[in-house]
């Protein structure tokens, strides 16, 4: 029972203390949130993973790539826990590194390797946080670097510093409404197609091109759509519309304002009590929000109620048990990046920590 489950939860926590510390991602649901010794965006997480350097664990309630980057970034000597590992996320999975190497070398065939006489290079890789670590450290050898949705427009500064054109994956939307944001025009990103390589791709765009966008998407973010904000100002006047980089061009256009997870939590926070808002992001922390601020109101776009189905796989029972055999002395769900990965990919996320607003 949830009760029962509750019980041992606590009772596990209170027996490991500081030796284990849980980490938990804005989307998780409210029964999982309640354990979290920490709860934030997926860029606040990748800095509490470095945060508790004294705890043997880190059990990260989130998706698969996010522990990945907390083991990236934990001492060596730390082990990281993903409950579920069937926790994934669908748009991390959209990019692999085969892919990817293809896409680069054609790129390569396409312009070149050689520095311009500002000593920009060709092509710097962005990825988004949620992706592989294989793609994390793909970027780290290549002169590349990682961003989150609470940083990509300072990446995209930092990489064209460095580069004539960037090339992102694997969130085409984040990628787009980041670099359109920056001025870039549209004509200016084409989508790599990976169906049709060298060639079939609109060759003359891709000369031309300044961000080359991967295919990959959202399918939480991809629901919102402009006539859910046109109902909302219709129904709400003076409705405040937040929504997630993730969600497509359209939308975050249509919206007053787009930003990462901790973005919407602190627009929300420095209202003043009874402002309206509409917010297009996930709902389980939609559903949070509106909780932890009876001030306001405070709904989710989608009337339709929109899960990430992958955080959703968090259970409790998870948790109890990643958390009851640990006390037992062993460690389930271990995350565990190899070292030829590792090296690079820390290399990326260290030019992402590093990069300055
Ligand atoms: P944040 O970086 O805003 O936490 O978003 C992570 C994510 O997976 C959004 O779908
Ligand atoms: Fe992945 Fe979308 Fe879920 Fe975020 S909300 S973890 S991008 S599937």
């Amino acid at each position: 029972s949830d009760e029962e489950l509750d019980r041992r939860i606590r009772a596990a926590k209170a027996t490991l203390g500081d030796r284990l510390v849980i980490l938990g991602h804005f989307y998780q649901r409210d029964e999982v949130i309640t354990y979290a010794d920490f709860v934030g965006d997926s860029f606040q997480l990748a800095q509490a993973a470095r945060a508790r350097p004294d705890a043997e664990a880190i059990v990260f309630c989130g998706v698969h790539f996010m522990a990945e980057t907390a083991d990236l970034l934990s001492g060596p000597s730390q082990s990281v826990i993903l409950p579920n590992l069937a926790a994934g996320c669908s748009m991390a999975d959209m990019a692999d590194i085969d892919s990817v190497t293809e896409c680069w070398e054609q790129l390569e065939e396409l312009y070149g390797t050689e520095p311009d006489a500002s000593g920009r290079v060709p092509v710097i890789p962005v990825t988004y946080m949620n992706s592989s670590a294989a793609l994390k450290g793909f970027c780290g050898e290549h002169g590349g670097i990682v961003c989150t949705s609470s940083n990509a427009a300072t990446v995209l500064e930092w990489a064209f510093e460095r580069g004539q054109r960037v090339l992102f994956f694997p969130d085409q939307h984040l990628g787009r409404n980041t670099a359109k944001a920056m001025g870039v025009p549209l004509e200016r990103m084409p989508m790599w197609n990976p169906r049709k390589p060298l060639g079939g791709n609109d060759a003359e765009a891709i000369q031309d091109a300044r961000v080359i966008l991967w295919h990959g998407f959202c399918s939480v973010h991809k629901r919102f759509t402009v006539a859910q904000i046109d109902r909302a100002r219709a129904e709400h006047p003076g409705v405040r519309v937040i929504v997630h980089p993730e969600c497509p061009m359209p939308v975050v256009d249509a919206a007053d304002e787009a930003g990462s997870t901790d973005y919407i939590k602190k627009a929300i926070e420095r209202a003043p009590a009874g402002s309206t808002f509409a917010i297009g992001t996930e709902i389980n922390m939609v559903q949070r929000l509106a909780a932890e601020h009876p001030e306001h109101t405070i709904f989710c776009l989608d009337p339709v109620v929109c899960p990430c189905s992958t955080m959703y796989r968090i259970h409790p029972g998870y948790l109890a048990w990643v958390l009851e055999a640990f006390i037992a002395g062993e460690i389930v769900n271990q995350i565990s990046v190899v070292d030829s990965v590792a090296l690079p990919a820390r290399v990326a996320l260290e030019r992402m920590l590093a990069a300055k607003p």
